[in-house]
């Protein structure tokens, strides 16, 4: 505003929103450089570059060639690429796997994209801090970097392998190439609303290729959107795949949502026609159960339950809450076998995967409770009890800085009101008595450091 001369807020939104439009377009430019978040740096978690590296471009090279159709382009998109980092480090990688000396160079096409033309034009120069660099293998950094004063200097090849286009994801989501193999969109969506996310994970998926690959940021996940997807899977990292061949009518099913999870992160899978009265009919059972199980009546709740699932199969919350009943009666078996029943109709709901994390704690099968734990989180990271058995796991195993970690998230989450308990995991234990355990174990674990 003080540069415009202008004197109040009113003026310079009418500014922005003006007739003169180019003006507009170059203010509300100039604006988005001030308003976006553009921190990110090379091998930004490493974990995914190795499942890009290891999994990934192996699969699409070999489709490629198994099709005949070695010289079509696999195409990457990085989406709200800042100022190229996370683009190079994709053709670093390709090109320390020697992919561009094995194949022809038009196959391999990336493309990043962002709407802060600061942070883009930075992206084109290629020179960039010891901080951004600073998870570069040395080995890496000798072979693509000249080191110019301060600054680091990317070739001149990898500049090349990169084009960036200026562009709003949430608007045209999609680059001008066309249908990309993978896409890499990295702590962009953490700063939308909640539709807006959905608006972007429905554009993406549509720009993906049948067998295309998504890869989102630690803190970000589909729930709200989980059709369409099937969840990968490399050593500790996670990504989306779209299958070859798009499935039917997948996960909809709001309707049938109790009320009690409405405004909840569940997935519901539609019921099958016939199989039961009305979704009206489920729901109103459904809560009976809730009702019984929040009054520990739980053999009431098991039959309600049961008789449930029976007319109604594919609904995932009964399962769940089956799981949990089962749960706290130590009938550990039922409980992961409720667990498996919902992973099978969507093997992206995390509850399954904290249900099936939490048995396996209680059964000291320590490597498959960190797995599902993890997966857990990775589909939603507020799930207070994933974080709360994952800090008792990796305390028990001596691992004190990823205990505190996990102890406080559980309390960072409850501060900031982004907390969920999943009730029907919980036992008795309140949320106010999680965060207090969380606290104390914090305490501890401080108290052990400081006495060595
Ligand atoms: C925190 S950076 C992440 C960079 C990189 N993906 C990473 O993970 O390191 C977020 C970037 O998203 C960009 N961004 C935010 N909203 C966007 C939108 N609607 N369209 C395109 N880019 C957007 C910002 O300008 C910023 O450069």
């Amino acid at each position: 505003m003080q540069q415009l001369g202008l004197e109040s807020e009113e003026q310079y939104y009418a500014r922005l929103r003006g007739e003169a439009s180019r003006i507009v377009e170059a203010e509300l430019r100039n604006l988005l450089n001030l308003v976006t978040v553009t921190e990110t740096c090379f091998f930004r978690d490493a974990s995914q570059f190795q499942l890009f590296r290891e999994r990934i471009m192996p699969t699409l090279v070999a489709a490629r060639s198994a099709s005949g159709e070695e010289r079509k382009a696999i195409r990457i998109w990085s989406a709200g690429c800042s100022s190229g980092e996370e683009a190079y480090s994709i053709a670093i990688t390709l090109a320390d796997m020697g992919l561009y000396r094995a194949h022809p160079h038009a196959m391999l096409e990336i493309v990043g994209t962002d709407l802060n033309s600061d942070a883009l034009e930075k992206a084109r120069r290629g020179a960039y801090s010891g901080r951004a660099v600073r998870n570069v293998e040395g080995r890496l950094l000798d072979v693509y970097f000249a080191k110019e004063g301060r600054n680091f200097q990317l070739n001149e090849d990898v500049r090349n392998r990169v084009r960036f286009e200026f562009g709003n994801i949430t608007q045209t989501p999609m680059p001008s190439t066309g249908l990309q193999d993978v896409i890499f969109c990295k702590n962009v969506a953490i700063y939308f609303r909640s539709e807006v996310t959905e608006k972007l994970v429905r554009g993406l998926r549509d720009t993906l290729a049948p067998g295309g690959y998504l890869l989102l940021g630690h803190a970000e996940s589909l729930w709200q959107m989980p059709e369409g997807f099937e969840l990968v899977e490399h050593e500790r990292a996670f990504c989306y795949r779209k299958p070859m061949k798009v499935q039917g009518a997948g996960f909809q099913g709001s309707g049938f949502q109790s009320s009690a999870f409405r405004s909840s992160r569940y997935a519901t899978a539609a019921p099958e026609p016939g199989t039961f009265d009305d979704a009206a009919d489920t729901s109103a059972r459904y809560d009976l159960c809730l009702a019984a199980f929040r009054a520990g009546d739980w053999k009431s709740a098991e039959t309600g339950l049961t008789a449930l699932i029976s007319s109604c199969p594919t609904f995932v919350p009964a399962h769940l809450l089956l799981g949990g009943v089962y749960t706290h009666r130590a009938r550990y078996d039922e409980a992961m076998s409720e667990a498996e029943s919902v992973l099978q109709l969507t093997d992206l709901e995390p509850r399954a995967h904290l249900l099936l994390g939490m048995v396996a704690a209680r059964r000291q099968r320590t490597e498959d409770a960190l797995q599902s734990l993890r997966r857990a989180l990775y589909l939603d990271d507020t799930l207070a009890l994933a974080h709360f058995w994952l800090g008792n796991l990796y305390r028990d195993r001596g691992d004190f800085a990823r205990a505190r970690h996990e102890y406080e998230n559980v309390v960072g989450d409850w501060e900031r009101r982004t907390f969920s308990l999943t009730e029907e995991f919980a036992s008795d234990l309140t949320g106010e008595q999680l965060v207090e355990f969380c606290r104390d174990s914090l305490k501890r674990l401080h108290a052990n450091q400081a006495n060595g």
